[in-house]
Parts: structure tokens; sequence; C-alpha cells
């Protein structure tokens, strides 16, 4: 082992190490969901404009940048997910038998965490089967040629819009939550800065939420054709 690989496995064992692992790629998560909202807003400004930007995406470095988007994202959300999980475990190894009720509120919100989490990551999924993998052989006639009405045709099932207004509300609670702790993390959290770190978090989370889900509103009531 030389000292490289020496040191990141310590840092990796300690609970700090686990916990930039988590505000870091939970950081590259929050910034590649603010990118995907931008994009797909382009759906208010016409067929057109979602269609050319769905196309810029696909041939970006000769079709390659894609690629290369979806293996980041992929390890970010696998080492999001490990070093939580490996928190969790640490954590619960280093609990007292008494509890105090400050670790019982954390235990809850941790807690909180993880079941929104998962039904982000049960949402993540469901969501490339729709509209990347297109299992559903109508929308995949349509992702080919024409994007849009792909999502417009994806988004006129009702259970399915309903489905992505129910995930993007939990998304919205996880982020107030994660946001600010990211914050804490990385020692940003100053007792001056709470109160705008917590407008912040939360001013994030209401715009992504409103964000996504007036796009399944705008289709389901005819605004969006
Ligand atoms: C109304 C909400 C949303 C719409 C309309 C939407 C639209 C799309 C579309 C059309 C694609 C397919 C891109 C392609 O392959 O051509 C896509 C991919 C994807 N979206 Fe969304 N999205 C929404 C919300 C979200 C949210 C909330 C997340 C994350 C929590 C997310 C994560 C992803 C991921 C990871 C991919 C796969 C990228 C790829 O490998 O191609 N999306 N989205």
């Amino acid at each position: 082992m030389n000292a490289l690989t020496r040191s990141l496995s310590t840092y990796w064992q300690s609970s700090i190490g686990k916990k930039i692992v988590v505000a870091l790629t939970g950081l590259l998560l929050v910034l590649f969901l603010a990118g995907h909202l931008t994009g797909n807003l382009l759906i208010f400004v016409g067929e057109k404009a979602f269609n050319e930007y769905a196309e810029l995406l696909h041939s970006m470095g000769h079709g390659m940048g894609v690629w290369v988007a979806r293996i980041v994202l992929l390890v970010t959300v696998g080492l999001h997910i490990w070093a939580t999980i490996a928190l969790t475990r640490q954590n619960r190894a280093a609990r007292q038998p008494y509890q105090y009720q400050a670790t019982i509120q954390a235990s809850r919100s941790s807690r909180w965490m993880i079941m929104s989490g998962l039904t982000i990551l049960a949402f993540v999924i469901f969501h490339i089967l729709h509209y990347t993998v297109r299992v559903d052989s109508d929308l995949a006639k349509l992702g080919e040629t024409n994007p849009h009405a792909m999502v417009v045709l994806g988004f006129k099932n009702v259970f399915v819009s309903l489905f992505y207004i129910i995930a993007m509300t939990m998304l919205c609670s996880h982020l107030s939550h994660g946001v600010a702790s990211i914050f804490q993390t990385l020692g940003l959290r100053s007792k001056k800065a709470k109160s705008l770190i917590h407008k912040i978090s939360w001013g994030y989370s209401i715009a992504i939420w409103v964000g996504f889900v007036s796009i399944p509103v705008a289709i389901m009531l005819g605004l969006v054709k």
C-alpha cells in the first residue's frame, strides 16, 4: 500500500471522510438537477427548442459526451449511496445505550433522508426506463424523432404524472435537508449564516419542485401540446 492509498483509506474510515464524500457527491447531483431542469423547461419555449436541445445532448463529442455524463452520474450516485450506508452503519455501531432527545431527533431525520433517498432512487430507475430506455413502444417510436411529443404523451397518463409529482415532493424534502447539510459538512454553516443557509436550501428545493412539477401539470391541463 503506498502513502496515497493509505491516507485515502484512513480518510474513508473516518466519519468526516464519508460525510465529505456524501456532501461533494450531493453537490454534484444538486448541480445536475439545476442543469436538467433548465433543459427541460425548454418544453415551454416550444417543440423545436426542446428537440434541438435533446439532439445537442446526444450529439455532444460525437455521441461520447452523453456517455461520459452518464458514467460520471452513475459513479456519483453510487458513491453517494455507498458513503451514506457506511456512515449509517458507523453511527449505529457507535450509538450509546442511553439516548438524548437530540440523538433521537437526528436518527429520525436521517431515517427520513434514507426513505426519501430510496424513493428518489426508485423514481430515477422508473424515469430512465420511461424516457431513456423507453420500454413503452409508443414512447420508443416517438423518442427517436420527437422527444417533445414523447414527453407530452408520457405525461398524458395521469398515474405516471401523479407518480412524478409524488416523487418530486420527496425530492424537494430530501433536498431541503441535504443542501443545508452540504454547507454544514463543508464548514460553511456559521451561526451568522444559519438563517441564510436555511433560506437557500428551502428556496432551491421549492424552485426545483415548482420547475419539475410544472411540466406534467401543464401537459395534463393541455397547456403544452
Ligand atoms: C418533469 C420532470 C422531468 C422530465 C420531463 C425529464 C425528462 C427527461 C428526459 C426526456 C430524459 C431522456 C433524455 C434522453 O435520453 O434523451 C431524461 C433523462 C434523465 N433524467 Fe429526467 N426529467 C425529469 C425529472 C428528472 C429528475 C427529478 C431527475 C433526478 C432526480 C431526473 C434524472 C434523469 C436521469 C438520471 C436521466 C438519464 C440521463 C441519460 O442517461 O440519458 N430527471 N429526463
